[in-house]
């Protein structure tokens, strides 16, 4: 089974790559081959709009979104943790996901992007009492393009007065989220594809 996760987080002791690196581990210790990508290494160039994908079905910027479409369609798994930045995904996460437009035009336009569905889960912290919401929207929309199903979430509020005891007990719940692993079917994403 093949597992990617994708970290937005700053730096790799930052708090939501530490959660992403303890529900990856579940993976990794069950026989999962598990890839990461972490954002801040990418050479990604900013969507300008051009729409040329609407007529070439290509993207006019060479750069590492071809690295990360192959990792996305070859894994079974997608994990994406991020911190919140101002109620959002950080500003190089949102811009993969602008990105993605490319693969949203080869599927809604063009008819010649598909891809099997897959599992999809999101890790975010933030620092205050934030609303992970917009943060959700946006990766949802990014999991829809791929056909990866929303199939979980862990959020951790209010970093800011969080003590180690308390990230501690954090990074074995977020573990749990692997459970939802299992309860989501091949024929549950199916049937989840084809109401939308
Ligand atoms: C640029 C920036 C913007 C932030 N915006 C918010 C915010 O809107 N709401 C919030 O609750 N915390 C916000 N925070 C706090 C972070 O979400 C918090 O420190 C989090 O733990 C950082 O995660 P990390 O340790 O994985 O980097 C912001 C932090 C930064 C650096």
């Amino acid at each position: 089974m093949n597992v990617l996760g994708i970290s937005a987080a700053g730096a790799p002791n930052n708090r939501s790559e530490l959660l992403f690196n303890s529900f990856l581990d579940e993976f990794s210790e069950s026989s999962g081959d598990v890839k990461k990508i972490f954002v801040r290494d990418l050479k990604i160039s900013f969507c300008d709009g051009c729409r040329d994908c609407e007529k070439t079905g290509k993207c006019k910027f060479t750069d590492d979104m071809q690295v990360l479409e192959k990792a996305i369609s070859s894994s079974v798994i997608v994990a994406v943790s991020a911190p919140i930045y101002f109620t959002s995904v950080p500003a190089k996460l949102k811009a993969v996901v602008d990105r993605c437009q490319l693969y949203w035009v080869r599927k809604n336009i063009l008819g010649t992007f598909s891809s099997s569905p897959q599992k999809g889960f999101f890790i975010s912290v933030a620092g205050r009492n934030s609303d992970f919401s917009h943060a959700e929207t946006i990766i949802k929309a990014f999991f829809s393009v791929f056909n990866i199903k929303f199939c979980g979430k862990f959020y951790l509020p209010n970093t800011d007065k969080l003590n180690d005891e308390q990230f501690a007990k954090a990074l074995k719940d977020v573990k749990k989220l692997s459970h939802g692993v299992a309860e989501v079917t091949e024929e549950t994403i199916k049937k989840s594809f084809n109401s939308l």
